[in-house]
């Protein structure tokens, strides 16, 4: 599985702890930087990774930022993103089970490595599981489709 992984500065260092355990356990990964903990803007890093994820149906993506939620916000502005900020394995699953999320987002400041590499492995270890779901995923692009 290829997973495409990118943090602002605020979770430099939770997107290393990541990356480097995701590698040790057989993932492709693409890492799209930050590579230090200097000031950068989210956008700017989300926007690298959802262009990726958007490129192939079987990628996923994971985007760290302080809290999760900037990154998140600005990822959801791409047609074709469904960003799910989880801080619970509960949720990470729940975000692919029944919203078919392609991009997990979570904050450095709220939440420690041990769980954040739970939650990870949560999330892409399950499945879509479509049937009802389906249609309500569906309606969420149509939502795309009227805001434009
Ligand atoms: C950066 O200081 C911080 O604002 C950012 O990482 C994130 O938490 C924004 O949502």
């Amino acid at each position: 599985m290829r997973i495409v992984i990118g943090s602002d500065h605020g979770g430099y260092h939770l997107k290393e702890s990541i990356r480097l355990d995701l590698e040790q356990n057989g993932y492709e990964v693409v890492d799209c930087g930050t590579h230090s903990t200097d000031s950068c803007d989210y956008p700017d890093i989300a926007r690298e990774v959802t262009a990726q994820v958007n490129a192939d149906a079987k990628t996923f993506g994971i985007l760290i930022c302080g809290t999760g939620i900037g990154i998140g916000i600005a990822a959801n502005k791409v047609p074709g993103i469904r960003a799910a900020l989880c801080h619970d394995t509960f949720s990470a699953k729940a975000a692919r089970a029944h919203n078919n999320a392609n991009i997990l987002t979570m904050g450095e400041r709220v939440i420690g490595p041990g769980l954040a590499l739970e939650i990870v492995h949560a999330f892409l270890q399950a499945e879509f599981e479509g049937g009802r779901h389906e249609r309500r995923v569906r309606k969420i692009a149509e939502l795309e489709g009227e805001r434009s």
